[in-house]
């Protein structure tokens, strides 16, 4: 049985394309399936496990990360179309060991109950704030509508970006 076993090994090198980006402030070269998207290359390739797989087709927020400090939802981009580009993901989100304003601020106001979507809601809010979009309650519900939380911890949420809003200003 060993015979067969090698020989159903995967060709890996081919058809692969190479990708260098940095992910969380590491350079890192990557030998992609041009189909492959950036979620699963986080989760299966880069044990990057913290951006949650929830639809896999653009709908739910739960995948959100940041290239070049925009938001992405990582279900819906390649990762072949990468290569010079800057990945955030929310390993990388805590510096110094300290955890980001906003982090702390969904711990303060409870802003998450199963946690699911936290990773991706913690994501979509830094960048609402960054992108001017937390002005108010109505802004922060507008710009964090693609972030869907099937236990409604949106109260939690919106409080949560208000709090944090202040501390990264
Ligand atoms: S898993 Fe990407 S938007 Fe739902
Ligand atoms: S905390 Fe459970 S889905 Fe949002």
């Amino acid at each position: 049985m060993a015979g067969e076993s090698a020989s159903a090994a995967p060709a890996r090198s081919e058809g692969l394309v190479t990708v260098r980006a940095s992910i969380n402030g590491r350079t890192q070269q990557l030998e992609v399936d041009p189909r492959a998207t950036l979620l699963d290359t986080l989760r299966e390739e880069l044990d990057l496990t913290g951006t949650k797989k929830g639809c896999d087709r653009g709908q739910c927020g739960a995948c959100t990360v940041h290239v070049d400090g925009r938001r992405v939802v990582s279900c819906l981009t390649l990762t072949a179309t990468l290569d010079g580009k800057k990945v955030t993901t929310i390993e990388g989100l805590a510096s110094d060991g300290e955890l980001h304003p906003m982090q702390k601020a969904f711990v303060a106001h409870d802003g998450f109950q199963c946690g699911f979507c936290t990773p991706g809601q913690i994501m979509s809010a830094v960048a609402c704030v960054e992108e001017g979009h937390a002005d108010s309650d109505d802004d922060i519900r507008e710009h964090m509508s693609g972030n869907i939380c099937r236990c409604s911890a949106y109260p939690g949420i919106r409080a949560a970006i208000t709090d944090a809003r202040k501390e990264m200003r």
